[in-house]
């Protein structure tokens, strides 16, 4: 099924890489207008260009700020003041730490990275989607969120966060006819999971993604497909919970993480 999502205009945090580049891809596959946004205007230039390649003919904008303060997203808003898709994919990389030896500033640090640019993005979008009667909201969000492991709490907590807000969100929203959903992401071989990794390679030349199943085994035993997803796998999902089709679906959290939740529903 190929879904089309033509002109709209979609805004993705975090975009210069990682899921939130794939999911500008996707939607710009679907036809949608994307704006990209990251820190950096070369590494922007270069996702731009990515993006041309893999879609050749899309209408690609950038936006270049720190949307992890209130100043990067207020200039997003002001630079790009309509949005019908709002995409919050940025979040602080996850990594290891001690939870005795993480101090308040790192906890702050996550905060503001992890949730505070979908506080304030969607703040800043929300009522004019409610306004026109149509709009999608969609928070990434990690399994970590709920299969709690005690190495990267300092990023569990922003992920689970996310999925409070987002249901939240939703019931300002009601029926106005925009949705706000979030999803829970598995372990996904974009650049960052890529290099982590390849990093831990017991010999260069050992298959990456046999060696990742073993890593999602390990770290999520209650995986049912124990394997790594690709980045086109959790952002076909991105599309469908954007467009027209998911005009039933508010207030969800949805999974692509083969089956690492226990939960039923
Ligand atoms: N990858 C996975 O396996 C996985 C699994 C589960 C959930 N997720 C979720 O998917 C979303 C995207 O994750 P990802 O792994 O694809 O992201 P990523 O590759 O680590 O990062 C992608 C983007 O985040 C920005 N970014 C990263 N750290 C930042 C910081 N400290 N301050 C400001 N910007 C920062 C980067 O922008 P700059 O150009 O500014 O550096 C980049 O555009 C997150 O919400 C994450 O929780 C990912």
């Amino acid at each position: 099924m190929k879904i089309e999502i033509p002109g709209k205009t979609a805004i993705i945090t975090g975009s210069s890489a990682g899921l939130g580049w794939g999911s500008a891809a996707a939607l710009a596959a679907a036809g949608s207008t994307v704006v990209l946004t990251g820190r950096y205007a070369e590494k922007l230039q270069a996702a731009k260009e990515r993006l041309l390649q893999a879609v050749p003919g899309a209408s690609v904008r950038l936006h270049v700020a720190d949307l992890t303060t209130a100043a990067g997203c207020s200039s997003l808003v002001e630079a790009e003041p309509s949005c019908d898709i709002l995409v919050n994919s940025l979040a602080k990389n996850w990594t290891p730490k001690d939870f005795f030896n993480t101090p308040d500033e790192e906890w702050e640090t996550s905060f503001q990275a992890s949730v505070m640019p979908g506080v304030r993005c969607t703040r800043g979008y929300l009522r004019q989607m409610m306004d026109r009667g149509w709009g999608r909201v969609l928070f990434l969000s990690s399994v970590e969120a709920v299969h709690v492991n005690p190495d990267s709490l300092d990023y569990a907590f922003t992920r689970a966060a996310v999925l409070n807000l987002s249901r939240g969100l939703a019931k300002i929203a009601g029926a106005s006819g925009v949705t706000v959903n979030s999803m829970l992401i598995g372990v996904t071989m974009t650049e960052g999971t890529e290099s982590v990794l390849r990093a831990m390679l017991p010999t260069p030349d050992t298959d990456l993604y046999t060696f990742g199943a073993a890593a999602v085994k390990q770290r999520y035993p209650t995986s049912v497909d124990g394997r790594v997803h690709t980045v086109e796998e959790v952002t076909n999902l991105v599309v469908y919970l954007c467009s027209e089709l998911s005009s039933a679906m508010t207030g969800g959290t949805f999974r692509v993480d083969g089956g690492i939740v226990e939960n039923l529903v």
